[in-house]
C-alpha cells in the first residue's frame, strides 16, 4: 500500500520558488488501479517521480508498504527502483541500439549481473507483453507501441508491486494505446498494483479509480 501525506515538493531557483505539490495527500491500496489526471502542470508526473524515488520531496511522507522512502539508504534506493516498482514512460527510454533482449534483462543484469537463468524470465516477460517474437530485434527497429510493449516487459521483469506509468499512451496512436491499455490491465488483473498518469479521460476510465489532482493537491478521488 502507498501512503502519501502532505507532500510538498518546492522547485526553487536563485528568483523563484514554485510549489509544483502543495500538500499531496493519498491513499492506494494494494491491487488497486489508479489513474491521476489533471491539468498539464498539476503535478502529476512531480508526484509520480517521487512515488518511484525519481525526485525527492521537500516536506511530507511517503510510505510505501509502511516504510517511508524518503529515509531509505543509497543502497535501499537503488533496490527499490529496481525490484518493488517498475516504471513507463511516455518516451519509452529504450536503449535503441540494443536487442528488445538486452533491453528487457538491463533491470537484471544491474540486480545481478549477467546470468543464463536470466533468459526464461526475459521470454516470459516479452511472452506477456506478446512480443517474444521481436527478441532478438534490435529496439530502434520497433514501432512506437512495440517500443513501450518492450518497456513494459522491463519493468515488470524483477516482478515488482507496482508499476508507475507516467501517460504511458500519450505518443501513441489509439490503436497501440488500446494495446497498452489492455497490458497494463492484465498486470492489474494478475495482482500488481498500478498507477498510471493521464490527461486521457478514455485512458482513465479503463482504471478502477480517478484520481484528479490541481495546482500540486489531490482535488477528487
Ligand atoms: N525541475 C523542475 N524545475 C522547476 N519547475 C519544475 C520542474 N519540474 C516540474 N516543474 C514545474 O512543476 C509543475 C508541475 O509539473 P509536473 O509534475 O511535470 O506536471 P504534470 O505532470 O501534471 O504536467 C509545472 O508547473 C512545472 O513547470
Ligand atoms: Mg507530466
Amino acid at each position: 500500500m502507498i501512503e502519501v501525506v502532505d507532500v510538498v515538493k518546492e522547485y526553487v531557483t536563485s528568483k523563484t520558488t514554485f510549489r509544483a505539490l502543495n500538500g499531496a495527500s493519498l491513499k492506494i491500496g494494494d491491487g488497486e488501479f489508479v489513474a491521476i489526471t489533471g491539468k498539464s502542470g498539476s503535478g502529476k508526473s512531480t508526484l509520480l517521480n517521487i512515488l518511484g524515488t525519481l525526485d525527492t520531496m521537500t516536506s511530507g511522507k511517503v510510505y510505501v508498504d509502511g516504510v517511508d522512502i524518503s529515509a531509505l539508504s543509497g543502497k535501499e534506493v537503488a533496490e527499490y527502483r529496481n525490484k518493488k516498482v517498475g516504471f513507463v514512460f511516455q518516451s519509452f527510454y529504450l536503449e535503441p541500439g540494443y536487442s528488445v533482449y538486452d533491453n528487457v534483462e538491463l533491470p537484471l543484469v544491474l540486480a545481478g549481473g549477467r546470468a543464463k537463468n536470466n533468459r526464461p524470465l526475459v521470454e516470459a516477460a516479452l511472452s506477456e507483453v506478446g512480443l517474444l517474437s521481436k527478441i532478438k530485434e534490435k529496439a530502434v527497429n520497433l514501432s512506437g507501441g512495440e517500443q513501450q510493449r518492450v518497456a513494459i516487459a522491463r519493468a515488470i521483469i524483477n516482478n515488482p508491486s507496482y508499476i508507475l506509468a507516467d501517460e504511458p499512451c500519450g505518443n501513441l496512436d489509439t490503436h497501440n494505446s488500446e494495446n497498452i491499455m489492455r497490458i497494463l490491465d492484465g498486470l492489474h488483473k494478475n495482482g500488481k498494483t498500478i498507477v498510471m498518469v493521464t490527461h486521457d479521460m478514455e485512458d482513465a476510465q479503463k482504471a478502477g479509480r480517478i484520481i484528479a489532482m490541481s495546482d500540486g493537491k489531490i482535488i477528487d478521488g
